[in-house]
Protein backbone atom coordinates (compact mmCIF):
# COMPACT_ATOMS: atom_id res chain seq x y z
CA UNK A 1 0.00 0.00 0.00
CA UNK A 2 1.15 3.19 -0.89
CA UNK A 3 0.23 6.62 1.27
CA UNK A 4 -0.11 9.90 -1.20
CA UNK A 5 -0.36 12.74 0.39
CA UNK A 6 -1.39 15.23 -2.69
CA UNK A 7 -3.98 15.09 -5.50
CA UNK A 8 -1.55 15.53 -8.02
CA UNK A 9 0.32 12.17 -7.06
CA UNK A 10 -2.85 10.42 -7.00
CA UNK A 11 -4.29 11.84 -9.98
CA UNK A 12 -1.02 10.81 -11.82
CA UNK A 13 -0.42 7.18 -10.34
CA UNK A 14 -4.12 6.29 -11.32
CA UNK A 15 -3.96 8.05 -14.87
CA UNK A 16 -1.21 5.28 -14.90
CA UNK A 17 -3.60 2.23 -13.56
CA UNK A 18 -6.24 3.73 -15.75
CA UNK A 19 -3.86 3.67 -18.78
CA UNK A 20 -3.51 -0.15 -18.09
CA UNK A 21 -7.07 -0.27 -18.24
CA UNK A 22 -7.32 -0.67 -14.52
CA UNK A 23 -10.60 -0.26 -12.42
CA UNK A 24 -10.39 1.29 -9.71
CA UNK A 25 -12.68 1.49 -6.29
CA UNK A 26 -12.68 4.57 -3.86
CA UNK A 27 -13.54 4.67 -0.38
CA UNK A 28 -13.91 8.17 0.93
CA UNK A 29 -13.72 8.51 4.74
CA UNK A 30 -13.07 10.57 7.56
CA UNK A 31 -10.78 8.09 9.02
CA UNK A 32 -11.18 5.96 12.73
CA UNK A 33 -12.00 3.42 10.66
CA UNK A 34 -14.33 0.34 11.98
CA UNK A 35 -15.95 -2.65 10.79
CA UNK A 36 -18.38 -0.84 9.09
CA UNK A 37 -15.40 0.79 6.58
CA UNK A 38 -13.75 -2.09 5.99
CA UNK A 39 -16.50 -3.75 4.59
CA UNK A 40 -16.62 -1.05 2.01
CA UNK A 41 -12.57 -1.45 1.41
CA UNK A 42 -13.27 -5.13 0.72
CA UNK A 43 -16.00 -4.63 -1.24
CA UNK A 44 -14.16 -2.49 -3.73
CA UNK A 45 -11.21 -4.57 -3.47
CA UNK A 46 -13.51 -7.35 -5.25
CA UNK A 47 -14.72 -5.45 -7.67
CA UNK A 48 -11.74 -3.51 -8.68
CA UNK A 49 -8.62 -3.89 -9.71
CA UNK A 50 -6.99 -0.72 -7.38
CA UNK A 51 -8.74 0.89 -4.21
CA UNK A 52 -7.79 4.04 -3.19
CA UNK A 53 -9.45 5.03 0.36
CA UNK A 54 -8.85 8.72 1.68
CA UNK A 55 -9.21 10.24 4.98
CA UNK A 56 -9.89 13.37 5.47
CA UNK A 57 -11.70 15.44 8.33
CA UNK A 58 -13.59 17.30 5.98
CA UNK A 59 -14.31 21.00 7.82
CA UNK A 60 -16.76 21.84 5.19
CA UNK A 61 -19.26 19.44 6.45
CA UNK A 62 -18.95 20.85 10.20
CA UNK A 63 -21.19 23.59 11.31
CA UNK A 64 -19.03 25.97 13.94
CA UNK A 65 -21.16 23.96 17.13
CA UNK A 66 -19.83 20.73 15.79
CA UNK A 67 -17.21 18.49 16.73
CA UNK A 68 -14.65 18.98 14.16
CA UNK A 69 -12.19 20.01 16.74
CA UNK A 70 -12.60 16.47 18.63
CA UNK A 71 -13.72 14.16 15.82
CA UNK A 72 -11.14 11.12 16.89
CA UNK A 73 -8.46 10.17 14.79
CA UNK A 74 -5.95 7.40 15.19
CA UNK A 75 -3.75 7.28 11.87
CA UNK A 76 -1.52 4.24 12.72
CA UNK A 77 -4.50 2.10 13.68
CA UNK A 78 -6.02 3.38 10.00
CA UNK A 79 -3.00 2.97 8.17
CA UNK A 80 -2.87 -0.75 9.54
CA UNK A 81 -6.47 -1.31 9.00
CA UNK A 82 -6.63 -0.06 5.97
CA UNK A 83 -4.16 -2.18 4.41
CA UNK A 84 -4.73 -5.12 5.33
CA UNK A 85 -8.56 -4.67 4.65
CA UNK A 86 -6.98 -4.54 0.62
CA UNK A 87 -6.30 -0.36 -0.13
CA UNK A 88 -3.77 0.16 -2.39
CA UNK A 89 -4.00 4.01 -1.60
CA UNK A 90 -4.49 5.88 1.35
CA UNK A 91 -4.50 9.53 0.24
CA UNK A 92 -3.96 11.31 3.50
CA UNK A 93 -3.92 14.79 2.49
CA UNK A 94 -3.30 17.83 5.18
CA UNK A 95 -6.30 20.75 4.92
CA UNK A 96 -3.21 22.91 2.89
CA UNK A 97 -2.72 20.52 0.15
CA UNK A 98 -6.31 19.73 -0.01
CA UNK A 99 -7.28 23.53 -0.51
CA UNK A 100 -4.31 25.74 -1.09
CA UNK A 101 -6.52 29.01 0.31
CA UNK A 102 -10.31 29.61 1.25
CA UNK A 103 -12.39 27.41 -0.20
CA UNK A 104 -14.89 29.72 -2.55
CA UNK A 105 -16.99 27.19 -4.04
CA UNK A 106 -19.82 24.93 -2.76
CA UNK A 107 -21.48 22.09 -4.71
CA UNK A 108 -25.34 22.54 -3.38
CA UNK A 109 -27.96 19.73 -4.25
CA UNK A 110 -31.44 21.01 -3.76
CA UNK A 111 -34.01 20.40 -1.99
CA UNK A 112 -33.19 16.83 -0.64
CA UNK A 113 -30.13 18.44 1.58
CA UNK A 114 -32.54 20.53 3.47
CA UNK A 115 -35.03 17.59 5.13
CA UNK A 116 -33.94 15.24 7.57
CA UNK A 117 -30.48 15.79 8.86
CA UNK A 118 -30.12 18.84 6.88
CA UNK A 119 -32.73 20.47 8.80
CA UNK A 120 -30.69 20.13 11.68
CA UNK A 121 -27.77 20.61 9.94
CA UNK A 122 -28.18 22.80 7.09
CA UNK A 123 -24.63 23.57 5.33
CA UNK A 124 -23.59 19.97 6.26
CA UNK A 125 -24.50 18.30 2.92
CA UNK A 126 -23.17 20.95 0.80
CA UNK A 127 -20.13 20.29 2.80
CA UNK A 128 -20.34 16.81 1.68
CA UNK A 129 -20.82 17.41 -1.82
CA UNK A 130 -18.24 20.19 -2.32
CA UNK A 131 -15.42 17.41 -0.83
CA UNK A 132 -16.75 14.42 -2.49
CA UNK A 133 -16.91 16.45 -6.36
CA UNK A 134 -13.53 17.62 -5.25
CA UNK A 135 -12.37 13.98 -4.56
CA UNK A 136 -14.58 12.32 -7.78
CA UNK A 137 -12.35 14.83 -9.58
CA UNK A 138 -9.17 13.91 -8.11
CA UNK A 139 -9.70 10.03 -8.60
CA UNK A 140 -11.71 10.28 -11.77
CA UNK A 141 -13.47 7.57 -13.52
CA UNK A 142 -14.20 4.94 -10.42
CA UNK A 143 -16.51 3.11 -8.31
CA UNK A 144 -17.34 4.44 -5.04
CA UNK A 145 -18.43 2.65 -1.93
CA UNK A 146 -20.56 4.64 0.71
CA UNK A 147 -22.10 3.01 3.69
CA UNK A 148 -26.18 2.68 4.06
CA UNK A 149 -26.14 4.51 7.67
CA UNK A 150 -25.70 7.66 5.87
CA UNK A 151 -28.79 6.92 3.98
CA UNK A 152 -29.43 10.60 3.14
CA UNK A 153 -25.93 11.30 2.04
CA UNK A 154 -25.73 8.60 -0.31
CA UNK A 155 -28.78 9.83 -2.25
CA UNK A 156 -27.38 13.48 -1.93
CA UNK A 157 -24.25 12.29 -3.77
CA UNK A 158 -26.17 9.77 -6.42
CA UNK A 159 -28.23 12.89 -7.02
CA UNK A 160 -25.22 15.19 -7.58
CA UNK A 161 -23.51 12.34 -9.94
CA UNK A 162 -26.56 12.35 -11.39
CA UNK A 163 -26.59 16.06 -12.46
CA UNK A 164 -23.16 16.98 -12.93
CA UNK A 165 -22.47 13.59 -14.91
CA UNK A 166 -19.67 12.02 -12.83
CA UNK A 167 -18.17 9.26 -14.65
CA UNK A 168 -18.60 7.42 -11.11
CA UNK A 169 -20.58 4.85 -9.89
CA UNK A 170 -22.11 4.60 -6.52
CA UNK A 171 -22.14 1.63 -4.61
CA UNK A 172 -24.48 1.63 -1.20
CA UNK A 173 -22.98 -0.93 0.55
CA UNK A 174 -25.49 -2.76 4.02
CA UNK A 175 -25.06 -0.80 7.42
CA UNK A 176 -22.43 -2.96 9.48
CA UNK A 177 -23.90 -3.29 13.48
CA UNK A 178 -22.38 -4.33 16.88
CA UNK A 179 -23.37 -7.20 18.49
CA UNK A 180 -26.18 -5.70 20.30
CA UNK A 181 -27.55 -4.26 16.82
CA UNK A 182 -25.87 -0.55 17.04
CA UNK A 183 -24.93 0.66 13.66
CA UNK A 184 -20.74 1.35 13.23
CA UNK A 185 -19.88 4.75 13.62
CA UNK A 186 -16.59 6.92 14.50
CA UNK A 187 -18.69 8.71 16.57
CA UNK A 188 -20.01 5.90 18.81
CA UNK A 189 -16.78 6.80 20.93
CA UNK A 190 -18.44 9.52 22.47
CA UNK A 191 -20.60 7.67 24.62
CA UNK A 192 -20.10 6.32 27.69
CA UNK A 193 -20.66 3.35 28.73
CA UNK A 194 -24.14 3.93 30.21
CA UNK A 195 -24.96 5.76 27.19
CA UNK A 196 -23.83 3.24 24.99
CA UNK A 197 -26.41 0.98 26.39
CA UNK A 198 -28.87 3.26 26.01
CA UNK A 199 -28.28 3.29 22.69
CA UNK A 200 -28.87 -0.03 21.66
CA UNK A 201 -32.37 1.18 21.98
CA UNK A 202 -32.07 2.63 18.28
CA UNK A 203 -31.86 -0.61 16.56
CA UNK A 204 -34.27 -2.15 18.99
CA UNK A 205 -36.77 0.64 17.92
CA UNK A 206 -36.53 -0.08 14.29
CA UNK A 207 -36.63 -3.90 15.09
CA UNK A 208 -40.08 -3.77 16.69
CA UNK A 209 -41.34 -1.17 13.93
CA UNK A 210 -40.33 -3.94 11.88
CA UNK A 211 -42.61 -6.60 13.03
CA UNK A 212 -45.41 -4.20 13.09
CA UNK A 213 -45.04 -4.28 9.61
CA UNK A 214 -44.11 -7.96 8.82
CA UNK A 215 -47.42 -8.44 10.74
CA UNK A 216 -49.00 -6.10 8.19
CA UNK A 217 -49.35 -2.50 9.78
CA UNK A 218 -49.06 -0.19 6.68
CA UNK A 219 -49.34 3.38 8.09
CA UNK A 220 -46.63 5.18 8.31
CA UNK A 221 -48.04 7.19 11.86
CA UNK A 222 -48.17 3.95 13.18
CA UNK A 223 -44.99 3.46 12.86
CA UNK A 224 -43.59 6.24 13.44
CA UNK A 225 -45.44 6.61 16.95
CA UNK A 226 -44.00 2.67 17.67
CA UNK A 227 -40.56 3.83 17.24
CA UNK A 228 -40.99 7.14 19.22
CA UNK A 229 -42.69 5.30 22.39
CA UNK A 230 -39.88 2.66 22.31
CA UNK A 231 -37.31 5.57 21.88
CA UNK A 232 -38.68 7.55 24.88
CA UNK A 233 -38.56 5.27 27.21
CA UNK A 234 -34.81 6.19 27.66
CA UNK A 235 -34.20 8.98 29.56
CA UNK A 236 -30.60 9.49 27.91
CA UNK A 237 -32.23 9.55 24.69
CA UNK A 238 -33.32 12.87 22.74
CA UNK A 239 -35.45 12.62 19.28
CA UNK A 240 -34.00 14.64 16.64
CA UNK A 241 -36.55 12.96 14.10
CA UNK A 242 -38.39 9.19 13.20
CA UNK A 243 -39.87 9.36 10.08
CA UNK A 244 -40.97 6.96 7.11
CA UNK A 245 -39.68 8.66 3.45
CA UNK A 246 -39.57 7.42 -0.07
CA UNK A 247 -36.04 5.95 -0.26
CA UNK A 248 -34.77 8.05 -2.96
CA UNK A 249 -36.94 11.91 -3.22
CA UNK A 250 -36.72 11.40 1.05
CA UNK A 251 -40.47 12.95 0.40
CA UNK A 252 -42.49 11.60 3.79
CA UNK A 253 -44.87 9.19 3.01
CA UNK A 254 -48.33 8.02 4.27
CA UNK A 255 -48.41 4.47 3.67
CA UNK A 256 -45.28 1.75 3.25
CA UNK A 257 -44.53 0.08 -0.05
CA UNK A 258 -40.99 -1.82 -1.02
CA UNK A 259 -39.32 2.34 -1.31
CA UNK A 260 -40.15 3.49 2.26
CA UNK A 261 -36.87 4.06 4.22
CA UNK A 262 -37.77 4.62 8.12
CA UNK A 263 -34.92 7.29 9.10
CA UNK A 264 -33.93 7.72 12.59
CA UNK A 265 -32.06 10.90 14.54
CA UNK A 266 -31.22 10.97 18.20
CA UNK A 267 -28.39 12.69 20.36
CA UNK A 268 -27.54 10.77 23.39
CA UNK A 269 -24.85 12.87 25.60
CA UNK A 270 -22.59 14.64 23.12
CA UNK A 271 -23.09 11.86 20.16
CA UNK A 272 -25.28 12.63 17.57
CA UNK A 273 -26.48 9.11 16.03
CA UNK A 274 -28.46 7.92 13.08
CA UNK A 275 -29.78 4.70 11.99
CA UNK A 276 -31.88 3.39 9.11
CA UNK A 277 -33.65 0.24 7.43
CA UNK A 278 -35.81 -0.53 4.88
CA UNK A 279 -39.23 -0.41 6.00
CA UNK A 280 -40.27 -4.00 4.54
CA UNK A 281 -36.89 -5.47 4.24
CA UNK A 282 -36.15 -4.31 8.28
CA UNK A 283 -32.60 -4.29 9.62
CA UNK A 284 -29.46 -4.86 7.87
CA UNK A 285 -27.46 -7.47 9.29
O1 LIG B 1 -19.27 9.59 5.27
C1 LIG B 1 -18.22 10.22 5.53
O2 LIG B 1 -17.33 9.74 6.23
C2 LIG B 1 -18.03 11.61 4.96
O3 LIG B 1 -19.23 12.32 4.94
C3 LIG B 1 -17.37 11.61 3.56
C4 LIG B 1 -18.25 10.93 2.52
C5 LIG B 1 -16.02 10.90 3.63
C6 LIG B 1 -17.14 13.04 3.08
O4 LIG B 1 -16.30 13.73 3.94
Amino acid sequence: MDTIITPEDLQHRLDDLRNSQMSIGLVPTMGYLHDGHLSLIRKAKSENDAVVTTIFVNPLQFSATEDLDTYPKDIESDTFLAKEAGTDFLFTPSHKEMFCDDVLTAVSVQEISSVLEGASRPTHFSGVATIVAKLFNIVGVCSAYFGEKDWQQIQVIKRMVKDLSYRVEIEGCPIVREEDGLAMSSRNVYLTEEQRKEAANIPESLLKAHQEIRAGERQSTIVKRIITERLDRSSAIEIDYVELVNGESLKITDQIDEQTRVLVAVKIGSARLIDNMNALKGLDR
